[in-house]
């Protein structure tokens, strides 16, 4: 068994960043759920599934093999052997991972794909339910989150510095929508573990949340 980390929280709140400085620190492997659920969102869209067809969603999982690799220490994730990481960002697949994590046959074929990773190595995994479904027995927890308007303004910046136009008040929107949804849904909500250290990284800069993580791990 692997020393596992798991750092869940909502959209924006930063687990991502902070899972990479810590990763590299400390000599873990960084794992994205995430990406792996937007790597499923994309087989969906490439077949033109909508995301209310649970059915169809179901269906098309069996036709579809994730894979996550590393290349130059970077996580890349391959859907049906092609990489696919260039795509995982965009806006339309977040959408689709949100609206599709929900479905049980999703999560099943992913949680054992997770489970793998942290029996074989040590990692740091982040996402919605590490702590409470994936690794319930991880060394340590953490609950990473901000209030919804700095995880708003943070991702503004971000697609500003891409050059790409935005809106403060839709992106406030849509963070608002998706913390809603990965939170009441019933199979592996958003939530805090109840032995988890709970972090809010509002007034905090990135070297501080992680420099507390780091201070949590062996
Ligand atoms: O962290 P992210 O934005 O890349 O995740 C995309 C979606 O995937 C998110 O809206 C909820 C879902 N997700 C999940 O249900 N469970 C996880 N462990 C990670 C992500």
């Amino acid at each position: 068994m692997g020393y596992n980390v798991a750092i869940d929280g909502p959209a924006g709140a930063g687990k991502s960043t902070i899972a990479k400085q810590v990763a590299k620190e400390k000599g873990y492997i960084y794992v994205d759920t995430g990406a792996m659920y937007r790597g499923l969102a994309i087989h969906f869209l490439n077949k033109g599934i909508l995301p209310e067809d649970k059915l169809s969603v179901a269906e098309a999982v069996k036709d579809a093999d994730v894979e996550i690799g590393y290349e130059g220490g970077v996580q890349q994730i391959y859907l049906n052997g092609e990489n696919i990481t260039a795509r995982l960002r965009e806006e339309a697949v977040g959408n689709m991972a949100s609206l599709t994590s929900s479905v049980p046959e999703v999560r099943e074929k992913l949680l054992q794909l997770q489970k793998k990773l942290a029996r074989e190595q040590d990692v740091i995994m982040d996402g919605r339910d590490i702590g409470t479904c994936v690794l319930p027995d991880a060394d340590v927890k953490v609950f990473l989150t901000a209030s919804v308007e700095t995880r708003a303004m943070r991702r503004y910046g971000e697609l500003k510095e891409k050059g790409l136009s935005c809106d403060l008040k839709e992106i406030e929107k849509d963070i608002r929508e998706r913390d809603e949804r990965d939170s009441t849904r019933e199979i592996a909500p958003l939530k805090r573990a109840e032995d988890a250290v709970l972090i809010d990284s509002s007034d905090m800069t990135i070297d501080e949340v992680a420099a507390a993580i780091t201070a949590l791990c062996k």
